[in-house]
């Protein structure tokens, strides 16, 4: 029979103070792995899930402030804006019943509609989710962030019956 996991055995060996270098080594490989994750493969069927769930991190930082929590349109910065912003709760309403999703990634991305449609309100966000500098293509980390916010927007439907 196993002893109770005690502290020192929950720490899976790692001596309790680590030199900081290591520490450094260790977190620096870490934000490696991930900005490698995000830049090489985009999101296949079962990562849906996880999809919506950044989906609703990336809206809570860069959407909310406008287009409020529920996406209704009372953000905090709405008021000052001088076209107040777009229920997003009711996009599959004002569409027949169906969401257009191509539609919805592309108003998001903003990349090919903004020149045609002169200025618009809200950032062009296909620009926006690029970071500066980073010496590598970005292309499907931005199409990923787009892809999950356009399916965290699916998830905020209201159904048409409600008032
Ligand atoms: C600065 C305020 C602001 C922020 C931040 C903002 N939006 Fe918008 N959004 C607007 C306004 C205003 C419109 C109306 C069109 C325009 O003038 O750009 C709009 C339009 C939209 C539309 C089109 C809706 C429709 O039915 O036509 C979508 C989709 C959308 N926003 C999604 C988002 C997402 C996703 C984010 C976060 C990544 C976001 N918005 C952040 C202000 C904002």
């Amino acid at each position: 029979m196993p002893r109770p996991a005690t502290v020192g055995r929950l720490s899976l060996g790692v001596k309790p103070m680590p030199k900081r270098r290591d520490a450094r080594r260790l977190a620096s490989a870490v934000a490696t792995a991930l900005v490698a994750l995000a830049v090489c493969c985009p999101l296949g069927a079962a990562e849906v899930a996880d999809s919506v769930g950044e989906g609703r991190l990336l809206y809570r930082v860069h959407c909310a402030g406008c287009h409020g929590e529920s996406g209704r349109g009372d953000g905090v910065a709405s008021e000052r804006l001088e076209e107040p912003p777009p229920d997003l709760s009711r996009i599959r309403e004002r569409h027949a019943g169906e969401f257009p999703r191509a539609k919805v990634a592309e108003i998001i991305d903003g990349r090919r509609r903004s020149a045609a449609h002169g200025g618009r309100a809200m950032p062009v966000w296909g620009l926006t989710f690029q970071t500066p500098g980073l010496d590598s293509d970005q292309e499907g980390d931005v199409r990923g962030r787009i892809t999950a916010l356009t399916r965290y927007l699916e998830t905020l439907q209201q159904p048409s019956s409600e008032p």
